[in-house]
């Protein structure tokens, strides 16, 4: 029983449909606040400008990427090294409306 709801909420999770998804969808970001939020916790490893450093360039991310994989690849830790970062949804918000409008 429990590993079936651990599958369930997996694949709810992995559709970008999860409650959390949908509560950072819902509220509006500040792009300020996101890109103190990506020099503090991205710029290491992106580039201070999302230029790109030991990990990949973000820029026209936007383009390659939809909001919801944007927010897994935030949250999930699916792809190592990066790490799983674990912002609330107000921050979360904040940091995609910034990472939305680098180009
Ligand atoms: C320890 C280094 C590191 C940190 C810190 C880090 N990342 Fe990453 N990131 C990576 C690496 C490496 C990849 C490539 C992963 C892969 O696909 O194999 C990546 C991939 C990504 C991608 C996908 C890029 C693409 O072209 O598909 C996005 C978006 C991203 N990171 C955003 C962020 C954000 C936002 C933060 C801060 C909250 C962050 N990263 C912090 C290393 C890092």
């Amino acid at each position: 029983m429990l590993i079936f709801v651990v599958l369930v909420a997996g694949t709810y999770f992995y559709q970008g449909t999860s409650p959390y998804c949908q509560e950072v969808l819902a509220l509006e970001g500040n792009i300020g606040k996101g890109r103190d939020i990506f020099q503090i916790n991205c710029a290491v490893c992106h580039g201070a400008t999302a230029e790109g450093n030991i990990g990949p360039s973000l820029r026209n991310i936007a383009k390659r990427k939809s909001k919801t994989a944007l927010i897994n690849q935030v949250v999930s830790g699916d792809t190592p090294p990066m790490p799983k970062f674990k912002p609330n949804s107000q921050e979360m918000a904040d940091l995609l409306s910034y990472l939305e409008q680098i180009d």
